[in-house]
């Protein structure tokens, strides 16, 4: 997700992948911070610190409109969940020579839901959003610019792109999956699908 934010032109911090060693954890004194490092042993996904951002609260000095459009946009799209006024999951961080602030998208954790049943990703393509809780829906959002722009870049090019860079053991024992490259093939299949049908899950004008 994070990675098809970015080739979509929205900021999202670095991410890099990280083979972390489980002998750290040895010298934390904390057994849920262990815990939490034992677990993380092996293949994970790290995201580059912003030094010094500030979470994104609704309220803050309005973000720039056809940047928060496009970022429900990819939302929606996705079906990320957790992107709302509780959990912005959004920073700004400081940029020079910009009045506006800047808006960094962290945490996807929670978009892509359809990958937890596949069986049943079919019948999603087409589900609609429930934009109501938002972080940064407001009315006057220009929804179907964000659309025009954004709907016709997610070629099956961009997200064989995107998702080539998931690392195979991520996708390995996938049920109803033979191989990693199966699974890849299904996210871009979906998406691909989803992006051709924009008008069944976007709604006109926001709610
Ligand atoms: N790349 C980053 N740079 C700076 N701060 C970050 C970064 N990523 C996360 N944070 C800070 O850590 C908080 C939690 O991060 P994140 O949303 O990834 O985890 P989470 O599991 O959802 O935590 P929570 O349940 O508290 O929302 C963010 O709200 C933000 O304040
Ligand atoms: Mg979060």
């Amino acid at each position: 997700m994070g990675e098809l934010a970015r080739h979509l032109g929205l900021r999202v911090p670095e991410l890099v992948l990280v083979d972390f060693d489980p002998s750290v954890a040895a010298g934390e004194p904390h057994q849920e911070v262990q815990d939490l490092l034992r677990a993380s042993t092996g293949l994970n996904l790290g995201m580059d610190y912003l030094p010094g951002a500030a979470d994104f609260a609704p309220g803050a000095p309005d973000p720039d409109p056809v940047e928060s459009a496009r970022i429900l946009w990819l939302d929606a799209f996705t079906a990320n969940v957790d992107r709302t006024v509780h959990s912005s999951n959004l920073m700004t961080w400081p940029t020079s020579g910009h009045h506006e602030p800047r808006l960094w998208l962290i945490d996807h954790g929670a978009s892509l839901v359809f990958h937890h049943r596949w069986e049943s990703a079919a019948d999603a393509v087409g589900k609609a959003y429930d934009f109501r809780f938002h972080a940064l829906g407001s009315p006057d959002l220009d929804l179907a610019a964000a659309d025009a722009e954004l709907a016709p870049r997610v070629t099956p090019r961009l997200l064989r792109r995107v998702v080539g860079a998931v690392p195979d053991t991520w996708l390995a024992d996938e049920p109803g999956f033979g191989t990693p490259d199966e699974v890849r093939e299904a996210y871009v299949n979906h998406l691909a699908a989803r992006a051709q049908v924009s008008a069944q899950w976007l709604p006109k004008e926001m709610p």
